[in-house]
């Protein structure tokens, strides 16, 4: 016992103290003139909560107005960006940028403000929306679920009562049956495992808990709320029109780490586990149907269920950032973050490391192999939108490469077309291809969205000699 114990207390020396492995910052591959596949997806898009404004029925906006304020700016969301009115005019800015795709979400607690009782201005709110992007033409991305749910939910328990995963269905159903016409592909939910983890296990967001064992319940709550959605929208989403049987595509979008373990063997183990949580063992439940979320010295999950198997008919990559981890005793989950001053960062810190999408789009085509991605979400916080042309050609040149070794990437989504909440952030952090002025709600063009119009119109990155007119302030 006491020659593990000094073996171990060894090992943990070394990997605190030992030598920093360099890891190297993201290569530069060639970008110039390089074309995409025809009919290639261009995208942005707006998520409900962060962009519709006028959400107050649900838990965001209940956590929000707590005091002391959550929000790192004090803000709350409030009326956001106002996409709920001013949507025409964000989608013509798009249709313009020659963007060819688009994603939308709903917020639950609009088209069901209290339990059971749907509110139909809403839905025909959205069903208008749907029939504005259809009517120009863009290939449709629509998200079910991300992070609020409606009070009624909340006070029932969320996702730990079986009468909210009752209603999520119903919910659903009702979705596929409105707008299945309008719809090209369904995501269920977006970021699941953050909220299962960041919400239940670390208490960051709503509904802040701080139970790493409740959390491992929800991930696997949450799992089932997808496949049980999937096969909803397969059967009330299917329709025939003119004779053609339209099925629907379900998948839902997914945040991913490029996880690197700092040095040693003991930063490989506490990074191999996070990967595994954080990244894949969602999808590969879903995948696999084999349910294995195994928490290091913590609580677990196990299940092998037909219903979940195979239920990922798109996977949505939502992708912006490296994560360098170390074993650190003293930490939550024994796990810190190391940064690299030298390296360069978005406005929120997050490293600039394209390389990173292109080693992960490899690990999801070899785990989960012929199944199509999109990138869901690509961006950065850059108010001063001065890395941001940058960013997006070298993340555009990673993806060129990955289709030319047949990886099945069908689009790129840049995130997102204007600035919007950035949750427990608030407005801070300015994501948009178009800055919003908060005051006035009007929306200016950066050199981003100039350069992303050309990418889109053209299909191909530009020449080195179409830089400086894209890129001149
Ligand atoms: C979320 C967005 C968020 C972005 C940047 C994504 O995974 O879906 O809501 O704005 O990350 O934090």
């Amino acid at each position: 016992m006491l020659i593990l114990l000094i073996i171990f207390g060894a090992l943990v020396a070394v990997s605190l103290y030992g030598n920093l492995r360099v890891h190297p910052p993201s290569r530069k591959i060639p970008i110039q003139g390089q074309g995409f596949p025809e009919g290639f997806l261009w995208a942005t898009g707006e998520d409900a909560y962060q962009h519709e404004g006028g959400n107050l029925n649900n838990d965001w906006a209940r956590w929000e107005a707590t005091t002391p304020s959550p929000i790192e700016d004090g803000e709350t969301c409030g009326p956001a960006v106002d996409f709920y009115t001013r949507y025409e005019n964000d989608f013509a800015l798009a249709l313009n940028d020659h963007q060819n795709a688009h994603r939308i979400g709903i917020e639950w607690s609009r088209v069901e403000p209290q339990m059971g009782i749907y509110d139909e201005v809403a839905w025909e709110h959205y069903e208008t929306i749907l029939l504005s992007l259809k009517e120009k033409c863009f290939v449709v991305f629509f998200n079910l679920w991300h992070f609020t749910l409606p009070l009624w939910a909340v006070d029932l328990g969320g996702w730990e009562s079986p009468a909210v995963m009752e209603r999520w269905e119903a919910f659903v159903r009702e979705c596929s049956k409105r707008f299945c016409r309008y719809v090209d592909y369904w995501s269920t939910m977006i970021d699941a495992q953050i909220y299962a983890l960041a919400g239940y296990g670390l208490g960051e967001i709503p509904p802040c808990r701080r139970d790493i064992k409740l959390a491992v319940r929800i991930y696997h709550t949450l799992i089932h709320a997808h496949a049980r959605a999937y096969h909803i929208i397969k059967e009330f989403g299917t329709i025939t029109e003119n004779g053609a049987t339209k099925v629907p595509q379900v998948g839902m979008i997914y945040f991913f780490f490029h996880y690197a373990p700092k040095s040693f063997f003991l930063d490989r183990i506490v990074t191999d586990q996070t990967d595994k949580i954080f990244n894949w063992a969602f999808l590969d439940a879903l995948h696999t149907g084999i349910v294995n979320i195994d928490i290091l010295f913590g609580p677990s999950a196990k299940e092998h269920s037909a219903a979940i198997k195979g239920t990922l008919d798109w996977i949505g990559v939502n992708y912006y950032t490296r994560e360098i981890l170390d074993f650190n005793p003293f930490m939550p989950g024994m796990i810190d973050r190391i940064t690299y001053a030298q390296y360069p960062t978005t406005d929120m810190g997050w490293e600039i490391y394209p390389e990173g999408i292109y080693h992960l789009c490899q690990k999801i085509r070899r785990r989960y192999s012929g199944i199509p991605i999109m990138i869901a979400e690509n961006g950065l916080a850059d108010a001063a939108d001065n890395r941001r042309p940058q960013f997006i050609l070298d993340h555009l040149a990673w993806i060129r490469r990955l289709i030319d070794e047949g990886c099945p990437i069908m689009g790129y989504t840049y995130w997102s077309l204007t600035d919007n909440w950035e949750w427990a952030k608030g407005f801070g952090p300015k994501f948009g291809l178009y800055r919003v002025d908060r005051q006035t709600m009007a929306r200016s063009e950066t050199r981003s969205a100039r350069l992303y119009r050309f990418i889109a119109q053209h299909n191909r990155l530009p020449e080195q000699d179409e830089l400086p007119s894209l890129l001149k302030p």
